[in-house]
Protein backbone atom coordinates (compact mmCIF):
# COMPACT_ATOMS: atom_id res chain seq x y z
CA UNK A 1 0.00 0.00 0.00
CA UNK A 2 2.86 2.34 0.72
CA UNK A 3 4.89 1.37 -1.65
CA UNK A 4 2.10 2.56 -4.31
CA UNK A 5 1.14 5.55 -2.84
CA UNK A 6 5.33 6.47 -3.38
CA UNK A 7 5.45 5.23 -7.11
CA UNK A 8 2.34 7.01 -7.53
CA UNK A 9 3.34 10.18 -5.95
CA UNK A 10 6.92 10.16 -7.31
CA UNK A 11 5.01 9.56 -11.01
CA UNK A 12 3.89 12.31 -10.90
CA UNK A 13 6.24 14.54 -9.74
CA UNK A 14 8.71 13.02 -12.37
CA UNK A 15 5.59 13.95 -15.08
CA UNK A 16 5.73 17.13 -13.75
CA UNK A 17 9.34 17.76 -14.27
CA UNK A 18 9.06 16.31 -17.88
CA UNK A 19 6.65 19.26 -18.84
CA UNK A 20 9.18 21.53 -16.98
CA UNK A 21 11.99 20.28 -19.33
CA UNK A 22 9.82 20.00 -22.22
CA UNK A 23 8.28 24.01 -21.74
CA UNK A 24 11.92 24.92 -21.13
CA UNK A 25 13.76 23.41 -24.01
CA UNK A 26 11.17 23.35 -27.03
CA UNK A 27 9.19 25.54 -28.51
CA UNK A 28 6.18 22.98 -29.56
CA UNK A 29 5.51 21.23 -26.60
CA UNK A 30 3.21 18.66 -27.98
CA UNK A 31 3.81 15.73 -26.63
CA UNK A 32 0.47 13.22 -26.00
CA UNK A 33 -0.21 13.43 -22.35
CA UNK A 34 -0.37 9.51 -22.05
CA UNK A 35 3.57 8.98 -23.24
CA UNK A 36 5.26 11.19 -20.75
CA UNK A 37 3.03 9.63 -17.95
CA UNK A 38 4.05 6.38 -19.29
CA UNK A 39 7.88 7.61 -19.20
CA UNK A 40 7.72 8.97 -16.13
CA UNK A 41 5.92 6.16 -14.44
CA UNK A 42 8.78 3.49 -16.74
CA UNK A 43 11.37 5.96 -14.81
CA UNK A 44 10.38 5.75 -11.36
CA UNK A 45 9.62 1.77 -11.27
CA UNK A 46 13.17 0.94 -13.26
CA UNK A 47 14.91 3.17 -10.40
CA UNK A 48 14.74 -0.09 -7.89
CA UNK A 49 16.44 -2.89 -10.55
CA UNK A 50 18.79 -0.08 -11.69
CA UNK A 51 19.96 0.73 -8.12
CA UNK A 52 20.51 -3.63 -7.81
CA UNK A 53 22.21 -4.02 -11.18
CA UNK A 54 24.44 -1.08 -10.26
CA UNK A 55 25.04 -3.10 -7.06
CA UNK A 56 26.00 -6.07 -9.25
CA UNK A 57 28.22 -4.27 -11.48
CA UNK A 58 30.36 -1.70 -9.04
CA UNK A 59 30.41 -5.21 -6.46
CA UNK A 60 32.20 -6.87 -9.39
CA UNK A 61 34.31 -4.20 -10.17
CA UNK A 62 35.27 -2.98 -6.63
CA UNK A 63 34.07 -5.39 -3.87
CA UNK A 64 35.30 -2.92 -1.40
CA UNK A 65 31.98 -0.65 -2.86
CA UNK A 66 29.58 -3.23 -1.39
CA UNK A 67 28.95 -0.71 1.53
CA UNK A 68 27.74 2.33 -0.50
CA UNK A 69 24.78 0.81 -1.24
CA UNK A 70 24.10 -1.30 1.91
CA UNK A 71 21.55 0.26 4.23
CA UNK A 72 22.66 1.40 7.63
CA UNK A 73 20.05 -0.88 8.76
CA UNK A 74 21.66 -4.17 7.23
CA UNK A 75 22.24 -6.54 9.90
CA UNK A 76 25.50 -9.01 9.29
CA UNK A 77 23.85 -11.75 11.14
CA UNK A 78 27.18 -13.52 11.12
CA UNK A 79 28.99 -10.53 12.30
CA UNK A 80 26.32 -10.05 15.32
CA UNK A 81 26.63 -13.70 16.42
CA UNK A 82 30.29 -13.45 16.79
CA UNK A 83 30.30 -10.03 18.26
CA UNK A 84 27.77 -11.42 21.54
CA UNK A 85 29.55 -14.71 21.70
CA UNK A 86 32.73 -12.29 22.37
CA UNK A 87 30.56 -10.12 24.75
CA UNK A 88 29.31 -13.82 26.66
CA UNK A 89 32.67 -14.19 27.63
CA UNK A 90 34.23 -11.15 28.55
CA UNK A 91 31.44 -9.52 30.23
CA UNK A 92 31.58 -11.38 33.18
CA UNK A 93 35.47 -11.08 33.26
CA UNK A 94 34.88 -7.13 32.92
CA UNK A 95 32.12 -6.98 35.23
CA UNK A 96 34.00 -8.72 37.95
CA UNK A 97 37.47 -6.81 37.45
CA UNK A 98 35.33 -3.94 37.86
CA UNK A 99 32.64 -4.44 40.21
CA UNK A 100 35.00 -5.85 42.70
CA UNK A 101 37.07 -2.56 43.07
CA UNK A 102 33.70 -0.68 42.63
CA UNK A 103 32.92 -2.35 46.37
CA UNK A 104 35.94 -1.61 48.52
CA UNK A 105 36.13 2.24 46.71
CA UNK A 106 32.30 2.56 47.87
CA UNK A 107 32.85 0.87 51.53
CA UNK A 108 35.89 3.16 52.25
CA UNK A 109 33.94 6.23 50.88
CA UNK A 110 31.29 5.50 53.46
CA UNK A 111 33.56 4.36 55.93
CA UNK A 112 34.99 8.14 55.67
CA UNK A 113 31.83 9.72 55.21
CA UNK A 114 30.64 9.16 58.91
CA UNK A 115 34.29 10.00 60.09
CA UNK A 116 34.27 13.26 58.53
CA UNK A 117 32.66 16.32 60.22
CA UNK A 118 32.97 19.02 57.40
CA UNK A 119 29.77 19.05 55.81
CA UNK A 120 31.36 20.04 52.32
CA UNK A 121 33.65 16.98 52.52
CA UNK A 122 30.79 15.15 53.34
CA UNK A 123 29.24 15.74 50.34
CA UNK A 124 32.29 15.25 48.11
CA UNK A 125 32.27 11.76 49.28
CA UNK A 126 28.56 11.42 48.89
CA UNK A 127 29.65 12.15 45.23
CA UNK A 128 31.45 9.53 45.29
CA UNK A 129 29.37 6.63 46.85
CA UNK A 130 26.55 8.02 44.36
CA UNK A 131 28.49 7.45 41.42
CA UNK A 132 29.92 4.40 42.54
CA UNK A 133 26.35 3.30 42.81
CA UNK A 134 25.58 4.41 39.44
CA UNK A 135 28.95 2.39 37.40
CA UNK A 136 27.44 -0.38 39.53
CA UNK A 137 24.34 0.21 38.15
CA UNK A 138 25.92 0.09 34.68
CA UNK A 139 27.73 -3.06 34.78
CA UNK A 140 24.94 -5.04 36.12
CA UNK A 141 23.25 -3.52 33.09
CA UNK A 142 25.92 -4.30 30.87
CA UNK A 143 25.85 -7.95 32.35
CA UNK A 144 22.57 -8.37 32.15
CA UNK A 145 22.97 -7.37 28.06
CA UNK A 146 25.91 -9.60 27.39
CA UNK A 147 24.45 -12.73 28.95
CA UNK A 148 22.66 -15.38 26.78
CA UNK A 149 18.61 -15.31 27.04
CA UNK A 150 16.47 -17.80 28.19
CA UNK A 151 13.05 -17.68 26.49
CA UNK A 152 9.96 -18.96 27.61
CA UNK A 153 7.55 -18.90 24.42
CA UNK A 154 3.89 -19.74 24.04
CA UNK A 155 1.18 -18.64 21.79
CA UNK A 156 -0.53 -16.10 23.85
CA UNK A 157 -2.69 -12.59 23.44
CA UNK A 158 -0.59 -9.28 23.61
CA UNK A 159 -3.83 -7.37 25.24
CA UNK A 160 -2.70 -8.76 29.28
CA UNK A 161 0.21 -7.82 28.68
CA UNK A 162 -0.82 -4.42 27.17
CA UNK A 163 -3.21 -3.79 30.07
CA UNK A 164 -0.20 -4.36 32.74
CA UNK A 165 2.26 -2.32 30.95
CA UNK A 166 -0.72 0.72 31.05
CA UNK A 167 -1.39 0.24 34.54
CA UNK A 168 2.39 -0.02 35.39
CA UNK A 169 3.02 3.43 34.15
CA UNK A 170 -0.18 4.83 35.63
CA UNK A 171 0.96 3.25 38.25
CA UNK A 172 4.39 4.84 38.95
CA UNK A 173 2.49 8.65 38.63
CA UNK A 174 5.28 10.07 36.12
CA UNK A 175 2.86 10.65 34.31
CA UNK A 176 1.56 14.27 35.66
CA UNK A 177 2.13 16.42 32.98
CA UNK A 178 1.99 13.57 30.27
CA UNK A 179 -1.41 11.94 29.13
CA UNK A 180 -1.58 8.36 28.06
CA UNK A 181 -4.12 7.04 25.60
CA UNK A 182 -4.80 3.22 24.30
CA UNK A 183 -5.80 2.67 20.76
CA UNK A 184 -5.93 -1.13 20.52
CA UNK A 185 -7.89 -2.88 17.83
CA UNK A 186 -9.80 -5.55 18.91
CA UNK A 187 -10.07 -9.43 18.67
CA UNK A 188 -6.36 -9.49 17.76
CA UNK A 189 -4.36 -12.58 16.51
CA UNK A 190 -2.29 -14.47 19.48
CA UNK A 191 1.71 -15.01 19.00
CA UNK A 192 4.32 -16.59 20.00
CA UNK A 193 6.06 -15.11 22.64
CA UNK A 194 7.57 -14.70 25.85
CA UNK A 195 5.34 -12.46 27.69
CA UNK A 196 8.10 -11.20 30.20
CA UNK A 197 10.55 -10.65 27.46
CA UNK A 198 8.07 -8.73 25.49
CA UNK A 199 6.51 -6.61 28.45
CA UNK A 200 10.21 -5.51 29.19
CA UNK A 201 10.62 -4.34 25.27
CA UNK A 202 7.07 -2.04 26.27
CA UNK A 203 8.26 -0.80 29.05
CA UNK A 204 11.28 0.02 27.76
CA UNK A 205 9.98 2.08 24.70
CA UNK A 206 7.02 3.25 26.49
CA UNK A 207 9.70 5.02 29.37
CA UNK A 208 11.57 6.34 26.81
CA UNK A 209 8.67 7.91 25.62
CA UNK A 210 8.37 9.71 28.47
CA UNK A 211 11.39 10.85 29.17
CA UNK A 212 11.42 12.61 25.90
CA UNK A 213 8.24 14.73 27.07
CA UNK A 214 9.83 16.47 29.99
CA UNK A 215 7.24 19.13 29.44
CA UNK A 216 4.25 16.79 29.14
CA UNK A 217 2.90 15.32 25.82
CA UNK A 218 0.85 12.58 24.40
CA UNK A 219 1.89 8.79 25.10
CA UNK A 220 -0.37 6.76 22.89
CA UNK A 221 -0.37 2.71 22.69
CA UNK A 222 -1.97 1.40 20.59
CA UNK A 223 -1.82 -2.45 18.84
CA UNK A 224 -3.57 -3.55 15.38
CA UNK A 225 -3.24 -6.81 13.28
CA UNK A 226 -0.93 -7.19 10.40
CA UNK A 227 -1.24 -9.71 7.76
CA UNK A 228 1.37 -10.65 5.53
CA UNK A 229 1.20 -13.04 2.97
CA UNK A 230 -1.27 -15.32 4.74
CA UNK A 231 0.59 -15.09 7.78
CA UNK A 232 -1.06 -13.00 10.66
CA UNK A 233 0.70 -10.84 13.51
CA UNK A 234 0.46 -7.57 15.51
CA UNK A 235 2.03 -4.82 15.46
CA UNK A 236 2.51 -2.68 19.01
CA UNK A 237 2.76 0.74 18.39
CA UNK A 238 4.13 3.47 21.20
CA UNK A 239 3.98 6.90 19.78
CA UNK A 240 5.46 10.21 21.77
CA UNK A 241 4.40 13.73 21.24
CA UNK A 242 8.38 14.89 22.16
CA UNK A 243 11.17 15.90 21.49
CA UNK A 244 11.63 13.51 18.54
CA UNK A 245 15.27 12.30 17.19
CA UNK A 246 17.33 13.68 14.21
CA UNK A 247 17.86 12.04 11.69
CA UNK A 248 21.66 11.42 11.66
CA UNK A 249 21.25 9.84 15.06
CA UNK A 250 18.62 7.35 14.57
CA UNK A 251 20.96 4.85 13.11
CA UNK A 252 22.59 5.06 16.29
CA UNK A 253 19.71 4.57 18.97
CA UNK A 254 19.75 0.91 19.06
CA UNK A 255 23.26 0.79 18.96
CA UNK A 256 24.63 -0.46 22.67
CA UNK A 257 26.04 2.29 24.86
CA UNK A 258 24.08 5.37 22.73
CA UNK A 259 22.47 7.55 25.12
CA UNK A 260 21.52 11.17 24.49
CA UNK A 261 20.62 11.32 27.89
CA UNK A 262 23.06 12.59 31.24
CA UNK A 263 22.23 9.77 33.30
CA UNK A 264 21.69 6.99 30.48
CA UNK A 265 23.06 3.74 29.71
CA UNK A 266 21.89 3.09 26.23
CA UNK A 267 21.31 -0.60 26.56
CA UNK A 268 17.60 -0.22 26.74
CA UNK A 269 17.20 -0.57 22.54
CA UNK A 270 19.99 -3.05 22.31
CA UNK A 271 18.26 -5.03 24.56
CA UNK A 272 14.77 -4.46 22.98
CA UNK A 273 16.60 -5.14 19.02
CA UNK A 274 18.09 -8.50 20.76
CA UNK A 275 14.58 -9.90 22.22
CA UNK A 276 12.26 -8.78 19.61
CA UNK A 277 14.78 -10.11 16.74
CA UNK A 278 15.10 -13.95 18.76
CA UNK A 279 11.36 -13.58 18.19
CA UNK A 280 11.53 -13.01 14.26
CA UNK A 281 10.08 -9.69 14.83
CA UNK A 282 11.05 -6.33 13.63
CA UNK A 283 11.34 -3.16 15.64
CA UNK A 284 10.92 0.26 13.57
CA UNK A 285 10.67 4.18 13.94
CA UNK A 286 9.72 7.31 12.57
CA UNK A 287 10.87 10.26 14.01
CA UNK A 288 9.97 14.10 13.89
CA UNK A 289 12.26 16.11 15.29
CA UNK A 290 10.67 18.71 18.05
CA UNK A 291 7.37 17.32 17.11
CA UNK A 292 7.55 13.10 18.80
CA UNK A 293 8.34 9.31 17.63
CA UNK A 294 6.49 6.46 16.64
CA UNK A 295 7.73 2.99 18.02
CA UNK A 296 6.02 -0.19 16.08
CA UNK A 297 7.04 -3.76 16.90
CA UNK A 298 5.72 -6.40 14.83
CA UNK A 299 5.11 -9.43 15.69
CA UNK A 300 4.02 -12.79 13.79
CA UNK A 301 3.43 -16.23 13.39
N1 LIG B 1 10.84 8.15 22.24
C1 LIG B 1 12.05 8.70 22.07
N2 LIG B 1 12.16 10.01 21.77
C2 LIG B 1 13.36 10.59 21.58
N3 LIG B 1 14.55 9.92 21.67
C3 LIG B 1 14.50 8.61 21.95
C4 LIG B 1 13.26 7.93 22.17
N4 LIG B 1 13.53 6.63 22.44
C5 LIG B 1 14.88 6.52 22.39
N5 LIG B 1 15.46 7.70 22.12
C6 LIG B 1 16.91 7.96 21.97
O1 LIG B 1 17.58 6.71 21.95
C7 LIG B 1 18.61 6.69 22.94
C8 LIG B 1 18.85 5.26 23.42
O2 LIG B 1 17.77 4.79 24.18
P1 LIG B 1 18.01 3.59 25.19
O3 LIG B 1 18.74 2.50 24.49
O4 LIG B 1 16.72 3.25 25.83
O5 LIG B 1 19.03 4.20 26.25
P2 LIG B 1 18.81 5.31 27.38
O6 LIG B 1 17.34 5.45 27.62
O7 LIG B 1 19.55 4.77 28.56
O8 LIG B 1 19.45 6.57 26.83
C9 LIG B 1 18.13 7.67 24.00
O9 LIG B 1 19.18 8.18 24.77
C10 LIG B 1 17.47 8.74 23.14
O10 LIG B 1 18.44 9.61 22.62
MG1 LIG C 1 15.98 3.84 27.77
Amino acid sequence: MAKTLVITIQTILATGCFYLVIELFTKDSDIPFTHILVSAFVIVISVTPLKVIMKKIFSYFYPGSQDVFTSLYAFDERLEREKSMMLEEMAPVLAHEIKNPLGSIKGAAQYLATEIENEENRQILNVIIEETDRLNGVMSQFLNYAKPFRYEKKVQKIEPILDKVFSLVKARQIMDKVTIEKDIQENLPTVKMDSEKIMQVILNIVFNAIEAMPDGGKLTLGARKVEKENNEGIEIIVRDTGKGIAKEDIKNIFKPFYTSKERGVGLGLAICNRIVRNHGGTITVKSNLGRGSTFKIRLEN
